[in-house]
């Protein structure tokens, strides 16, 4: 079996990191956020991976609720919400964000065909193990990997090294997805097959590294992983 070790991306990838902003807007109470949920959730993503960057680059590492948190203060910021409420609730809903429709069944058929599945994230332990838990995905997946055991963000290679180390498999054996081109691309620079997943139908990145495959979502991964 060419590939024998399937690795996801967490946010945005398996779970689905708009849904924080889109659902508190629906509730009662945090009507401030009915126009402007699009804008803080794409601020907040922004600022937060740009100061994941930013701490790999400086060695300043903080663990990724820290820096969640931190990217949300900027984007409730810039939009002119200053809720503490909201700041809460906002936090509170990425412990528990939900998983997009088809990665119930597109782990199991991982499952099913004999393929390892894992999480390789920025997450902390305990925010992955929240998020896992209530998608209800805990026993389709073999090991959950946090960046934390190694003190650095995404794309240090040190990161891509814990999936060797865990699954005791080869680069050349692993698929790695992800909803973050910059992620997909570093992968593959790093010599892990990989797929970008793009669900917005955004441009490639122009990077030294490109994905070698693109999906619109994650259903054909099974099939894909089975092709290689
Ligand atoms: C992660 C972020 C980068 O889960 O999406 O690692």
């Amino acid at each position: 079996m060419a590939i024998d070790t399937c690795i996801f991306d967490a946010y945005g990838t398996l779970f689905d990191v708009t849904a924080a902003a889109r659902e508190a807007a629906e509730e009662e109470g945090f009507e401030a956020l009915a126009e402007t949920w699009p804008a803080i959730a794409r601020d907040w993503r922004d600022k937060q991976l740009q100061y994941t960057w930013l701490r790999a680059i400086t060695g300043d590492h903080a663990d990724f609720w820290q820096v969640t948190g931190d990217g949300l203060d900027w984007a409730l910021e810039a939009n002119g919400v200053a809720d503490p409420r909201i700041r809460d609730r906002l936090m509170q809903f990425y412990r528990g964000l939900s998983a997009y429709p088809e990665v119930p069944a597109m782990l199991g058929a991982l499952r099913d065909a004999g393929r390892a599945a894992g999480i390789l994230s920025n997450g902390s332990p305990e925010m992955l193990q929240s998020a896992v838990s209530s998608a209800g995905i805990g026993r389709l997946l073999d090991h959950v990997l946090s960046v934390e055991s190694v003190g650095v963000f995404k794309p240090s290679s040190k990161v891509y090294d814990l999936v060797g180390r865990a699954f005791g498999c080869e680069a050349g054996n692993v698929l790695f997805v992800s909803s973050n081109g910059w992620d997909a691309a570093a992968a593959a620079g790093y010599g892990f097959t990989t797929v970008w997943v793009n669900r917005a139908g955004a441009p490639v990145d122009r990077l030294p590294h490109k994905p070698h495959h693109v999906l619109d979502d994650l259903t054909g991964i099974p099939a894909l992983a089975a092709s290689l």
